[in-house]
């Protein structure tokens, strides 16, 4: 009801919903009464030279349909909400049911999940039930943005190398799956100077990792990197506390060579990691982290051998 503001709203949908009631009622009420027509019992209409309609009463079956629909909606309207603000007597909300079915699932995976909590990240790695449970809930909430590999793709990690944004432990896996991450730079274009400082830093950028690049544009761009440094560090090592990615690897999330670096400072960027806190038990999301620790850190490899 949040939708609508004003309280008159309400109360004109439950007016409209009981006259619609009422009106089918009044319809089917004039429609049951007999009229007696003129000698034949005919309506006087002719079709096709000989075709006449009769004015026989409609089927009782079906009136008695048609009452017994028009019972159910009130009976309905008693019971669930539908007239306005009424909230029905039996005080059903989705909301309410939805929250119990997930409490029943919840309460159907726990023993499953008990043997766990004790156990180490390497354990679980290595465990080929909890590898079996992980790799599913990788599947079922992870692939769409990571892959069904977990290798990732433009401006989602690859989950299987060691190079982290946030930080490759497994109590940091499990706070990046638990509270979510956000990766967040600004446009840099303002603190380096003119188009041309953004393209010779740049190219120092592509020189930390040894790609290729105009090495004199990279020599100049030295001196801007400062402004970088504060995030990715001096020799732009990268600083996990603040997700800033690590330049002098030739692993690039966001598109690699000399025009993705000057858009990167140009545009800066804001990348989004969801929080899964409310979506999964504290217990999946222990095996879940163990599992992508694992995928970099020689867990249990293949499917066949977690069966
Ligand atoms: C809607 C897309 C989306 C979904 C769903 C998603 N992720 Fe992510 N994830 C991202 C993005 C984008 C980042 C990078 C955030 C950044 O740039 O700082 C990320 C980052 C991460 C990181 C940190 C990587 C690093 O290098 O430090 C981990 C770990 C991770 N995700 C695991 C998971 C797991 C496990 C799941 C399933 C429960 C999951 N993600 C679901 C988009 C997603
Ligand atoms: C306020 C901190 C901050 C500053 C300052 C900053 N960056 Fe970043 N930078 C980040 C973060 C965080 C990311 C990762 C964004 C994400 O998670 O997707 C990033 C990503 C990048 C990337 C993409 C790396 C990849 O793997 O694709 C490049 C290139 C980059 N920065 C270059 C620079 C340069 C050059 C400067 C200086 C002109 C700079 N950054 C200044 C925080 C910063």
């Amino acid at each position: 009801m949040s939708d609508f503001v004003a309280v008159g709203w309400p109360l004109f949908i439950a007016i409209v919903t009981i006259a619609g009631l009422a009106a089918c009622l009044v319809l089917l009420f004039i429609a049951s009464r007999r009229k007696v027509m003129a000698g034949d019992n005919t309506t006087g209409h002719v079709w096709d030279e000989d075709l006449r309609e009769l004015n026989n009463p409609l089927p009782l079956w079906w009136m008695g349909l048609f009452v017994l629909t028009v019972l159910f909606g009130a009976l309905y309207l008693v019971l669930y909400p539908g007239l306005g603000t009424h909230p029905g007597q039996l005080r059903w909300t989705s909301q309410s049911e939805y929250e119990s079915e997930m409490a029943r699932g919840r309460a159907q995976v726990e023993p499953l999940y008990a043997r766990f909590t004790t156990m180490s990240a390497a354990e679980l790695a290595r465990d080929p039930q909890a590898h079996a449970l992980g790799e599913r809930l990788f599947i079922n909430n992870c692939a769409q943005c990571h892959g069904s590999d977990a290798r990732g793709s433009k401006g989602f990690p690859n989950l299987t190398d060691t190079d982290w944004l946030h930080g490759g432990s497994p109590e940091q896996i499990a706070q990046s799956i638990a509270q979510g991450r956000q990766g967040m730079m600004p446009p840099m274009a303002a603190a380096v100077g003119s188009a041309d400082d953004v393209r010779n830093v740049a190219n120092y950028v592509l020189s930390l990792s040894g790609s290729p690049h105009d090495s004199i544009a990279a020599q100049i761009g030295r001196t801007k990197f400062t402004a970088c440094a504060a995030c990715h560090g001096p020799g732009g090592k990268g600083n996990p506390a603040l997700g800033a990615p690590n330049l002098s690897d030739r692993i690039w999330l966001h598109g690699w060579g000399e025009e993705a670096v000057v858009r990167m400072i140009n545009e800066g960027k804001t990348n989004l990691m969801p929080a899964h806190a409310g979506r999964l038990s504290d217990a999946q999301i222990q095996v879940l982290a163990a599992y992508v620790w694992g995928l970099s850190n020689g867990g249990a490899t293949t499917t066949a051998a977690a069966k």
